[in-house]
């Protein structure tokens, strides 16, 4: 069975003072951090805020280098030692904006596996792309490429996050038999490179304009693990309503 993980991506959103706000408005029941995982990215000067409140922190980008003379970049060590446990890599807008490759996506998640720590790995298709019919090939090659050289054990520790980039902030969702047909092909390529045991105990999450009015039908598809989720996690009461969600589909 597999834990439900509902995700904020806050992005570049809230500084540690809103942060601070959050947690006093966002209360979480024992027994729905039982059910489900509960995780936020933030911005780098919110971690420690949020770190130690009874959800998991994420940070949303990490070097791949251990330390040196690299400006602007957090190492996945400092990031731990902050309490961090969850790093986010390969957002669409990270592969967009930032020209981050598949092989520096690779290089940073196996750093944060290495550390201990769990990589929340996005990947999906632009519009172009599934228009033209490459869903899969797309998929494919962020899978494997983004995978590569994770062994067995690795892999139960990565969260892959499927989100379709035309469903980005546009408000325009994936519709339940899209999401469940995309997070299908992920699961089958992850069987393909380790196996379908190792497979079908990977979570597969989706993201993309998922919000309180749709939150249940897609939580609701059998290979759908949970939501990373931007615009709708920026308000305690919005995000806590797809936990909701979440916690209605673990028996
Ligand atoms: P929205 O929920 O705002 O569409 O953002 C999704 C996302 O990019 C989460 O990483």
């Amino acid at each position: 069975m597999r834990k439900p993980i509902i995700a904020a991506n806050w992005k570049m959103n809230k500084g540690p003072k809103e942060a601070a706000e959050f947690v006093t408005n966002f209360k979480l029941d024992a027994s729905e951090l039982e059910k489900v995982d509960v995780v936020i990215a933030a911005p780098f000067v919110d971690l420690s805020v949020l770190v130690g409140n009874g959800f998991g922190v994420a940070a949303q980008n990490c070097s791949d280098q251990d330390s040196g003379a690299l400006t602007g970049e957090t190492s996945v060590a400092m990031l731990k030692e902050v309490g961090v446990e969850y790093i986010l890599t390969g957002h669409s807008e990270r592969r967009s904006i930032f020209g981050e490759t598949d092989a520096l996506i690779n290089a940073k998640n196996c750093k944060i596996l290495d550390a201990g720590l769990t990589p929340i790995f996005c990947i999906g298709e632009t519009l172009e792309e599934r228009e033209s019919g490459k869903l899969e090939e797309v998929l494919k090659t962020q899978v494997t490429e983004g995978l590569k050289g994770i062994c067995n054990e690795g892999i139960l520790n990565v969260v892959i996050a499927y989100e379709p980039v035309w469903a980005i902030g546009t408000g325009v969702t994936a519709s339940k038999e899209q999401a469940q047909e995309a997070h299908v092909i992920v699961r089958r390529l992850v069987a393909e490179l380790y196996s379908t045991e190792l497979a079908a105990q990977v979570r597969i999450q989706y993201g993309g304009s998922m919000k309180p009015a749709n939150a249940d039908e897609l939580l609701g598809q059998a290979d759908i693990d949970g939501g990373l989720v931007g615009g709708a996690s920026l308000e305690p009461e919005s995000f806590h309503s797809l936990i909701k969600s979440a916690v209605a589909t673990v028996a």
